[in-house]
């Protein structure tokens, strides 16, 4: 049978469609019944809280197993906004909320109503690597423009301009940002925004983990002068309240686009579980933004492990201002973080990804995620020196 070509593509950076090959590793060495430590995927180590859980089950046994509106429930889309016009530093309404299956289905949302074949979306690389899948299936086309680890991988507005043309249509990106957990300051941002409203451009702005921030301030580009009406700004629970698994997201946006938006999701989705938006709302009234345990944890082993990798010769453990994870400069020991990861797993059983499958600014780094139990968080430390001193031909003492 013949197929869309949508299928095979591969977002274009051959790092990318590689990067997950050591989780595959990992997942085949378990399904066999041996043991290793994953380090790769964005989830965490801590359970949904307890009174959500609840809501949940309570609403189930309520019959609430309907159909809801598909941008959902006014009441849910209310809590959203409160939260947001709470957190964010823009007030906004329920109307200007849609309700999605986790960000991921609000990033496609957001592309599908603002982009089509022939435009460009620029994206400050390392990115999360669905964007530009994401973009794709709306038709247009990711200009990357990097973020050099030397500049502590933050956005440089001089690139973002010089990458503008009359085809770019949207600005993407993520802060805190994934992989780098760099938090964009406001300056940045202030820089980014300018570049919008010069030259008519949207952004959407990814903000996932703006609950988990450990240094600088997480500033919402929806809040500067003049951008609420160009600006999407992309939440979920998934992060913030460790229920990555219930899928509930959200974009945030102008109404004429939020409009839209629904509309959209009557073709996409035609709505989100009506007992998940009831759990939700609980979620966001009564847990603080950013479950503060799970924080505090990501703070300490933000600590524990970089303390413990910068004492290994060669590698540079770089602290995330945000996020959960860590980025581990392992290019002191001339291997590529491919080559590094694969070792890695194969040879210690510890499972990272190379980081420059998600740009090539984060060359010779590996993506490492904080949300797993301290035990394996400091088992996969010392494998992990041991595996950099075999390299170097050292001996444990
Ligand atoms: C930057 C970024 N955006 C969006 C997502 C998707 O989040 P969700 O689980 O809410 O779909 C992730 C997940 O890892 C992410 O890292």
């Amino acid at each position: 049978m013949r197929y869309a070509s949508r299928t095979q593509w591969s977002g274009g950076n051959p790092a990318t469609a590689s990067a997950w090959d050591t989780h595959q590793v990992a997942v085949e060495m378990m399904e066999r019944g041996e043991k290793a430590i994953l380090l790769t995927v964005g989830d965490t180590d801590f359970d949904t809280p307890k009174n959500v859980v609840a809501a949940a089950n309570d609403s189930l046994r309520q019959g609430r197993t309907h159909y809801t509106g598909s941008a959902g429930e006014f009441s849910l889309r209310d809590a959203i906004a409160r939260r947001h016009s709470a957190t964010r530093g823009q007030p906004v309404s329920a109307d200007q909320v849609v309700v999605t299956i986790g960000a991921q289905n609000a990033l496609l949302t957001a592309a599908f109503c603002i982009v089509e074949a022939g435009d460009e979306v620029i994206v400050p690389e390392p990115m999360y690597t669905t964007y530009p899948g994401t973009i794709a299936l709306a038709g247009a086309h990711v200009v990357s423009v990097a973020s050099p680890a030397e500049k502590r991988f933050h956005p440089q507005i001089d690139l973002i301009a010089a990458a503008i043309t009359p085809r770019t249509k949207a600005i993407f990106l993520a802060t805190p940002n994934n992989p780098t957990g760099a938090v964009y300051t406001a300056e940045e941002l202030r820089g980014i925004a300018i570049l919008c409203q010069k030259h008519d451009l949207w952004l959407v702005s990814d903000e996932v983990y703006g609950d988990l921030i450990y240094e600088g301030i997480h500033v919402s580009p929806a809040s500067l002068p003049g951008m609420a009406e160009r600006t999407i700004t992309i939440g979920s629970l998934s992060k913030s309240h460790a229920m990555a698994g219930w899928r509930l997201g959200w974009m945030v946006a102008p109404r004429e686009l939020t409009g839209h938006a629904e509309r959209l999701t009557g073709y996409i989705t035609y709505g989100i579980p009506t007992f998940v938006q009831d759990a939700a709302i609980v979620a966001l009234e009564t847990a603080p933004h950013g479950v503060p345990e799970m924080k505090a944890a990501y703070l300490e082993r933000r600590r524990r492990f970089c303390d413990r990798l910068d004492q290994i010769p060669g590698m540079t453990c770089h602290r995330p201002e945000g996020g959960m994870f860590v980025m581990l400069d392992i290019r002191a020991t001339g291997l590529s973080a491919y080559d590094f990861a694969m070792g890695l797993v194969r040879e210690q059983a510890v499972a990272v990804l190379p980081a420059d499958g998600f740009g090539p600014s984060a060359a010779g780094y590996l993506r490492i995620n904080l949300g797993a139990p301290d035990h394996d968080l400091d088992e996969a430390a010392t494998r992990i020196s041991s595996f950099a001193l075999d390299l170097s031909g050292v001996t444990p003492g």
